[in-house]
């Protein structure tokens, strides 16, 4: 997938082994080994790579990105150790959940330190360019939490709209995206106006993502490649684009049938997918969603094009967002 910007990803990795390298036989073994393991288990790493790509669409050397970069990374890790306590899911990146393979209070630590050495990567910089990044990234780690805090409301609330979900999609996963760019445009030196544009490019390819990220929960057919357990939405009752949007269409036999599979403790996990999931298909939900997915494409498309930056670097940005968003995994 990240093909056109392989040499821009090696250099990030190459920043994350020397990282890595230091946790190695750091004690107590209990507070650093799961941070290792999920570093070691990869993932996209899309956002550091967003932060690198922002640098070098500037024309600056992508290089004086990636302590923010490795800030990004951490975070999201840190984000998605929790999120899988928070989600009770088992699997992560094909592999057991951090909490599943340790336990909570492991990963809650292990968690927390993560989060700590994400700010401390931002010490690398001169006290101008630091204060600068801190303010974006604090200001979109809370966010972050507001957003998850948001989605585990929602799923004992059942008046929540596709504008209300919006709103928490954009907290919980959007704005990293935006902010992953932004530091990179912060690094590079570019002006306000570009700094705005680049966010919001960001953020609306952040919403397209989790929307498609949603949809895949419950429609991937490439078990091993989304490394989640399918269904999983389902099954918490989460409140995404997928299920807001059948509870709206659904007509009195679907809607009671629906609110059946969500409330009944006693239905069999597979039967509750399974039933959830033949009603998505009755109402044709997986297309609405990806309808959606593609008006917020749009949307950062737009943005990006007011970017003031080189053209074909613009160009080959676009690209890599499309192919994000086409991503079957
Ligand atoms: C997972 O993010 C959490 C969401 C915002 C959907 P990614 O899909 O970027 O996770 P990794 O890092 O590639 O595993
Ligand atoms: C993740 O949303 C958002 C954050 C981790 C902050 P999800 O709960 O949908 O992410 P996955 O599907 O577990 O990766
Ligand atoms: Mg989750
Ligand atoms: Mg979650
Ligand atoms: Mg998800």
């Amino acid at each position: 997938m990240h093909n056109q910007y392989q040499n821009l990803m090696d250099m990030f990795l190459r920043h994350l082994e020397s990282y890595q390298i230091n946790l190695i036989g750091k004690k107590p073994k209990e507070l650093y080994e799961p941070e290792d393991y999920i570093l070691s288990l990869g993932g996209k790493r899309l956002r550091p790579l967003l932060a690198l790509i922002a640098c070098d669409l500037f024309d600056k050397d992508p290089n004086l990105s990636l302590h923010s970069a490795l800030a990004v990374e951490l975070f999201h890790n840190f984000s998605l150790i929790h999120d899988d306590i928070l989600d009770a899911a088992p699997i992560r990146r094909n592999m057991p959940t951090v909490h599943k393979k340790w336990n909570s209070n492991i990963a809650i630590l292990s968690g927390d330190v993560m989060l700590v050495k994400s700010f401390q990567s931002l010490e690398n910089y001169g006290f101008k360019e630091y204060k600068k990044l801190s303010k974006i990234f604090n200001e979109t780690a809370i966010e972050v939490c507001e957003g998850q805090q948001m989605d585990m409301n929602f799923e004992t609330s059942d008046n929540v709209s596709v504008e209300d979900y919006i709103q928490m999609i954009t907290l919980k996963t959007a704005v990293l995206l935006g902010c992953s760019l932004k530091m990179g445009g912060v690094n590079a030196y570019t002006s306000e106006e570009n700094l705005n544009n680049i966010y919001e490019f960001g953020k609306h390819l952040g919403i397209a993502f989790q929307l498609l990220d949603d949809k895949l929960d419950t429609f991937s057919e490439n078990l091993e490649k989304f490394g989640k357990q399918i269904g999983g939405d389902i099954l918490a009752s989460k409140k995404t684009f997928l299920l807001i949007k059948a509870l709206e269409l659904s007509d009195d036999k679907q809607k009671k049938e629906l609110i059946n599979y969500l409330e009944l403790q006693t239905i069999a996990p597979d039967k509750k997918i399974e039933g959830v999931l033949n009603i998505y298909n009755q109402l044709n939900i997986k297309k609405l969603c990806e309808q959606e997915a593609d008006k917020h494409t749009n949307i950062a498309i737009d943005f990006l094009d007011k970017v003031d930056a080189n053209s074909s670097k613009k160009d080959q940005l676009k690209m890599f967002a499309l192919e994000l968003l086409n991503r079957q995994v």
